[in-house]
């Protein structure tokens, strides 16, 4: 595989990125506008009811963003201008047919124009509404996927999956597409429709009940899990992504299809410059809890590999995959790609609560009384989810239900977490089981796919040197300690 350069291959193209207010469509406009000024457009598809709010979304919640402070620094006075003629915010909806475009010249012109699309739109809450969940990332990649058949002249589709589709997976995880109906537990039958049916069928019967917004929820987030859990996803996030994947792989017909499954996604490593993140996912809420003083004890393993990856490294295998898929003389195979960590550059729970220790001991958060939070030395880590369940039981449930047999029980864990209520250990235990999936995590990301890219990159020209997603090349320790966790301080904690 010979790839030419980045610069060339986005000359002149016009790109629709949905999910542009989102973390890492973010990141990915950023590097375009920053890299290849003479891109022809990007239609930018922001959720919003009309062109207005969509074009105020894009200047509020994307633009306004520090991470564009280089390309603003570029273009000084002309930043406007510049933005004005390369980017169009679009209203739109990818829950809805034609990604909820509405109007009809508009939608016709991007059919005429569009070259790529990057769909990024996605629920990303682990425990959203089954309903919204599928909605979002089942029904959005199909609606993603039919908006490309009718572009004219599509060259590529590339679909923001996760790694984690898998379920609990042990051992080396392939880098395979879905087949329509696979489960991880394979012995349970999978038919999207009939989960789109049961999804309305419910949704009728609370109707029929008429019942709140605050009971639809709750019902609808339950029947997420438990039909996750039927097929062997632990939440409907991942379920909902799985079956995405599935209608892209197996109805995609001549679109040619890239499918990118990041694992967890930190801030960036280096570019536009190091710890921009927005948002707490995943490991990012122990780090905080830690940071708070409020982790003392949870469920996980020391040893558990947490697979992660840093943002502009996702943003960069994002960009060689494109400019592969435009080279390679098999467009009608699906390219499918894990970027991940956990093959080659393996980081420990152990070796997170290290640096975190080291950083939070020297910059501590501040306490509303103005006070230096003070942090645990080691977290006590309960290797399953039944043991945690059984201490929290015997440390808070039988005391706040009036039974008295703690007087053995011999933990400082969650000491200063307040648990005034029911309310809030429900809350921590919800927590716990939602993440529990990762911090237990027994497999390996296969990745040889991107390997083959990475490899093609580095025979490559000069160009290619500003797309690293090699995670040989970070240097866990130093990048989480004085990139990452202030970043996270810094955009998240605030
Ligand atoms: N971040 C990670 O750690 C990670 C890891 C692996 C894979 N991924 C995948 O990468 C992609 C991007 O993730 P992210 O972390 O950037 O997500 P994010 O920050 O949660 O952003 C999601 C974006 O999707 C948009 N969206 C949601 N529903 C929509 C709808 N109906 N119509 C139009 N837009 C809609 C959101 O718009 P609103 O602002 O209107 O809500 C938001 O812009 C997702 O597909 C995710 O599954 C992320």
């Amino acid at each position: 595989m010979e790839l030419a350069s980045v610069h060339d291959f986005l000359k002149g193209k016009t790109i629709l990125v949905t999910g542009a207010t989102g973390f890492l469509a973010k990141l990915f406009v950023e590097k375009i506008l920053r890299v290849q000024p003479n891109i022809k457009k990007l239609y930018l598809l922001l959720r919003a009811e009309n062109p207005h709010i969509a074009t105020q979304r894009l200047h509020d919640e994307v633009l306004a963003k520090d991470l564009f402070k280089v390309v603003r620094e570029m273009w000084g006075a002309d930043f406007g201008s510049f933005i004005s003629e390369k980017v169009l915010a679009v209203a739109g909806d990818v829950s809805l047919e034609n990604l909820g475009l509405k109007d009809l010249n508009l939608r016709e012109k991007m059919w005429e124009d569009i070259d790529i699309i990057v769909h990024a739109a996605a629920a990303t809450k682990f425990d959203e509404r089954f309903d919204i969940a599928m909605s979002i990332n089942t029904m959005g990649a199909l609606h993603a996927l039919n908006f490309a058949k009718n572009c004219s002249k599509m060259q590529i589709l590339l679909h923001l999956s996760t790694a984690y589709v898998c379920g609990e997976a042990k051992g080396l995880v392939p880098e395979e597409p879905f087949h329509m109906g696979q489960t991880p537990n394979r012995s349970s039958t999978l038919d999207i429709n009939v989960e789109k049916l049961l999804i309305e069928e419910k949704m009728e019967e609370l109707r029929a009940q008429n019942a709140g917004e605050q009971t639809a929820t709750s019902v609808m987030k339950n029947l997420g899990i438990i039909r996750a859990n039927l097929h062997g996803w632990p939440n409907a996030y991942v379920f909902t992504k799985a079956m995405g994947e599935m209608i892209l792989f197996n109805m995609k017909g001549d679109v040619p299809l890239i499918i990118a499954r990041p694992t967890t996604v930190l801030s960036t490593h280096s570019e536009p410059f190091p710890g921009w993140i927005e948002g707490v996912r995943t490991v990012d809420v122990f780090v905080v809890l830690y940071g708070k003083g409020k982790l003392r004890r949870s469920v996980g393993r020391r040893n558990t590999i947490i697979d992660a990856i840093p943002a502009d490294m996702v943003i960069n295998s994002m960009i060689i995959a494109l400019l592969e898929a435009q080279y390679s003389k098999s467009l009608s195979k699906t390219l499918l790609y894990h970027i991940g960590s956990s093959l080659r550059n393996p980081f420990t729970i152990s070796d997170l609560e290290d640096v975190a220790y080291q950083y939070f001991t020297k910059n501590p958060l501040i306490n509303k009384n103005g006070k230096p939070v003070a942090i645990s030395n080691k977290v006590t880590w309960i290797s399953s989810m039944s043991s945690f369940e059984r201490y929290m039981k015997i440390r808070y449930v039988l005391p706040l239900m009036g039974l008295n047999v703690v007087s053995k029980v011999c933990c400082h864990c969650y000491d200063d977490f307040h648990m005034e209520s029911q309310r809030k250990l429900q809350t921590l235990m919800k927590i716990t089981r939602l993440y529990k999936p990762y911090l237990l995590f027994e497999g390996t990301f296969d990745d040889k796919n991107a390997e083959i890219l990475r490899m093609a990159k580095n025979k490559a020209g000069d160009d290619l040197g500003r797309f690293n997603f090699d995670p040989r090349n970070i240097d866990w320790m130093d990048y989480v300690l004085n990139a990452h966790i202030p970043g996270l301080v810094k955009y998240v904690v605030k």
